[in-house]
């Protein structure tokens, strides 16, 4: 942060506190109403008073404001740079390290708004993109969020009530999907991206998937499936056709076995004109994303080595999967990184001669995940595993942010 940045948050800090909801620090208010003055767009809590000249005025007191242009060029650039002429707006929804900003920025998108309740996360975020997300989305009044095309949104896998599907948006109370389908009904953006494991597909019998997509619809978004076959298929048809909505990290050139739904939304006859990106058919090499000369605390210890082994070959026994999975440097592609890989990194081990095998590094983690070189990642190992296990795969984000691009600019 250069020092007009720390002058300007210092100025408006004390007016932010007044608009700072239950769960959210004041300066991530602070920092989207600096990008709000910036873009010349409506900033948080606008509905509560907080407008843009009111902003500039307090600034202008300070001598921190002139024009609109001399105030932009002198903001920070930050690592991950926004882009410089923006086609869409969008709000980045459980928002992790923002694995899903990168994509989007990429395709020209401007991030009006972002939330994440996790502390390390938070900070791994503002220290990348330069915005501190605000916190507990329950927490956040949907007339605060300022306008946008795009809804972003990787969020938890929850049950919901079997109490019948008669009331649309109030069967869904109590779980995050219902804060993300309240924004969606108040702010009516054009697009949505709901990312889940693919395991949503299957979730308590394919009912969290239809209850979902049931709700969307009878908001007035449209997907990839027939609304009839939302509106009255079977589970089993249902499950079919969610399958087109998935997507394969390993291909879009990343050497890593992730499967993840998208469902893309969108408001009216725009769905018809969105396809899916395709894949790219290179070939991957897990030795792409691999460092050099690893630290050698990352070789796993004697102790962890057995260990692994002897439940591989209990697992084997109770018919349990597989245990642990090594790989190579030949070896086409990883299986899928997670939020637990910290604790033993047995999902990816990475052979080694003559040594026990050994972890990733968190760059290779990074590196896994398809984030940029500049990507700044946590200092502690345990949190960068999960940072990066709970997150996207950019290339494959940056894909879909593209295609819908391209439909958003046609409908311009
Ligand atoms: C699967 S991760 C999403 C990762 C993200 N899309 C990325 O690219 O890095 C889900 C995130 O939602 C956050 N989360 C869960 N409940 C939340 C809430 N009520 N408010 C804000 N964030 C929440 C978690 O802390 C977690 O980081």
């Amino acid at each position: 942060m250069n020092k007009f940045f720390q002058q300007i948050e210092a100025a408006l800090l004390p007016t932010a506190i007044h608009y700072a909801p239950e769960g959210s620090e004041p300066r991530a208010i602070v920092h989207q109403w600096i990008h709000a003055i910036a873009c010349e767009s409506k900033p948080f809590a606008a509905q509560r008073g907080a407008n843009i000249k009111k902003l500039i005025g307090i600034l202008k007191k300070e001598q921190l404001y002139t024009d609109a242009a001399s105030f932009k060029n002198k903001l920070p650039s930050t690592p991950i740079k926004p882009p410089k002429e923006s086609t869409f707006t969008f709000i980045d929804l459980f928002a992790g390290v923002g694995g899903m900003r990168i994509g989007f920025q990429k395709a020209g998108g401007t991030c009006v708004f972002s939330s994440e309740f996790e502390k390390n996360a938070q900070a791994t975020y503002a220290e990348n993109h330069g915005d501190y997300p605000f916190g507990d989305i329950t927490k956040i009044p949907v007339a605060d969020i300022p306008d946008h095309d795009v809804l972003v949104a990787g969020f938890p896998c929850q049950p919901f009530s079997h109490a019948g599907l008669k009331k649309g948006i109030a069967d869904t109370r109590g779980t995050l999907f219902h804060n993300i389908a309240n924004i969606l009904e108040a702010k009516n953006p054009k697009v949505a991206l709901l990312e889940n494991v693919r395991g949503l597909i299957s979730h308590d019998q394919g009912y969290t998937l239809q209850v979902i997509l049931k709700t969307l619809i009878g908001m007035g978004y449209n997907c990839n499936i027939d609304r009839e076959i939302i509106a009255n298929g079977t589970p089993k048809q249902l499950q079919a056709e969610a399958k087109k909505m998935v997507l394969k990290s390993v291909d879009f050139g990343v050497p890593q076995n992730r499967q993840r739904i998208y469902i893309v939304l969108w408001k009216g006859r725009l769905a018809k004109q969105f396809e899916y990106p395709k894949a790219s058919h290179t070939s991957t090499r897990v030795g792409s994303i691999l460092e050099d000369n690893p630290d050698s605390k990352y070789t796993i210890s004697d102790r962890l080595w057995e260990g692994h082994k002897r439940r591989k070959i209990n697992n084997g026994i109770n018919g349990k999967g597989f245990g642990f999975s090594i790989v190579n440097e030949d070896s086409p592609y990883t299986s899928t990184i997670s939020a637990r890989y910290y604790k033993d990194g047995s999902e990816i081990l990475i052979e080694q001669k003559g040594k026990n095998p050994r972890k990733l590094t968190p760059r290779e983690a990074a590196n896994l995940q398809g984030f940029p070189k500049s990507f700044k990642y946590n200092k502690s190992d345990v949190q960068a595993y999960k940072q990066f296990g709970n997150s996207v795969t950019v290339p494959v984000i940056a894909a879909l942010a593209e295609q819908i691009m391209l439909v958003i600019r046609k409908g311009k």
